[in-house]
């Protein structure tokens, strides 16, 4: 549940429904869930028996199991983990700002048609979304500082089915919206016309972050798992979940987009312009608006916390930092780094090369550093540790894994030349 948790978050609500808009829709999302099946629940084995054979973070579990330069995929996860949290706290401080504007004028504003305009003043309040910023990672570090995340599993059982019980009513309202076929078209009837290289690596960087991998944070939680665990099956489980809750986002944002006329290219405010008005057309609206944005609050929260428990870890095993040390220099540096992706998106400082602060930060990591983490991760159970990834995953012969030649195929040879290809025609700035 806490590996489900850590999975579903910004990634499913914010980032899924974009990414899918700007990539031209069912199309997308098919690829996306090839990916998803093939690929990233591979690679999500594969970081668990890492993590549960060796019990350690990631760059020590490679240094245990093989030694070499294979620790270096624990250090990319490092920069990962730093990099992500910076925005994704960001992000985290819009939700948590919308939660309170529910009960402002958002309702008025958004059945009036402003909703684009509402959330065009907020990303370019400098302080506001700063503030934001601030108030999320003073709460990310404090939870961490304290060691509590143990809270997070339990929170994740009662949230979890309420964000899918709030997930279907918005479902309902959108499709029967005037208008909504068109929008269920553009979800779910592809147009292979529309599929480019780059496309192909969005939804690879994008099956990457929803489930969390490639950067080593499933090698954390595999170890704490214990030796009897059947670990494809929870594999299954969390890739499972997790699809479902980035699909059911879709089915909300995708039919308003087209009833109302957002664009659906219209990038990382996507959700923040849509969901009010679905929300304007509801009874109780403001009701549950304000149940929606705490609830994706708290799944982003235990996302962050996830993360930031990454970059905590390796500064306690391999800096031998104190834990109220690594928690409150290294929260310091992610949110000084998370104040240009603040103010990048309402303008407020000069674009890298044609993109946004933020859109960078999300680049470097989605689309080049995690699926390269993924690739190695994927090469090591597939050619280096492949006697103990056999042992590990098969809980040392007890289990019957029937697709066992399968992902160890995948990992061998599909994922990695998959990835490889993909960077080779898709990296595009
Ligand atoms: N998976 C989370 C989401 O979908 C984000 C996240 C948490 C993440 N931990 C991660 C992404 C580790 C990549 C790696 O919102």
């Amino acid at each position: 549940m806490a590996a489900a948790g850590s999975a579903v978050g910004l990634g499913n609500v914010w980032r899924f429904p974009y990414i899918t808009g700007k990539y031209g829709g069912a199309a997308f999302v098919l690829i996306y869930l090839a990916v998803v099946v093939v690929i990233g629940m591979s690679v999500m084995l594969a970081e668990l028996a890492i993590g549960r054979k060796a019990k350690l973070d990631a760059v020590g579990s490679f240094r245990k199991l093989m030694g070499g330069a294979w620790p270096i995929v624990g250090w990319m996860g490092f920069f990962c983990g730093f990099v992500i949290l910076s925005y994704y706290a960001v992000i985290a401080g819009w939700t948590m700002a919308y939660m309170f504007k529910s009960f402002g004028g958002l309702m008025g504003e958004a059945a009036a048609g402003k909703a684009g305009d509402v959330f065009g003043a907020f990303v370019s309040d400098p302080v506001l979304t700063v503030v934001y910023l601030c108030v999320v990672m003073a709460v990310v570090i404090g939870v961490v500082y304290r060691g509590i995340s143990g809270g997070i599993e339990k929170s994740c059982k009662v949230l979890m089915p309420a964000l899918f019980g709030i997930l279907i009513i918005l479902i309902i309202r959108s499709v029967t919206l005037p208008g909504a076929t068109e929008g269920l078209r553009f979800y779910l009837l592809p147009d292979f016309s529309k599929v480019s290289g780059e496309g192909v690596l969005a939804a690879v960087g994008q099956g990457f972050f929803s489930l969390s991998l490639g950067m080593g944070i499933m090698i954390t939680y595999g170890s704490y798992l214990g030796n009897h665990e059947n670990m494809p099956h929870m594999t299954r489980i969390i890739v499972c979940l997790d699809t479902a809750v980035a699909i059911m986002a879709g089915l909300v944002i995708f039919p308003a987009v087209f009833a109302f006329g957002v664009d659906a290219g219209a990038g990382p405010g996507l959700t923040f312009v849509t969901l009010p008005i679905v929300f304007s057309k509801m009874p109780m609206g403001g009701f549950f608006s304000f149940a929606f944005f705490a609830l994706l609050f708290i799944a982003a929260f235990t996302s962050a916390i996830s993360l930031f428990e990454v970059v905590v870890t390796y500064s306690i095993d391999e800096l031998h930092w104190s834990r109220a040390k690594s928690a409150i220099v290294m929260g310091l540096a992610i949110t000084l780094l998370g104040v240009p992706s603040a103010l990048s998106v309402g303008g407020h400082i000069p674009q890298i090369f044609g993109k946004d602060f933020l859109d960078a930060a999300d680049f470097v990591t989605n689309n080049v550093v995690m699926p390269l983490g993924g690739m190695l991760i994927a090469l090591f159970v597939g050619w280096f540790w492949t006697k103990g990834a056999t042992d590990e995953v098969t809980n040392n012969g007890e289990l019957n894994f029937k697709y066992y030649t399968a992902w160890l195929w995948i990992c061998r040879v599909i994922a990695p030349l998959c990835i490889a290809l993909i960077f080779i025609n898709g990296l595009k700035w």
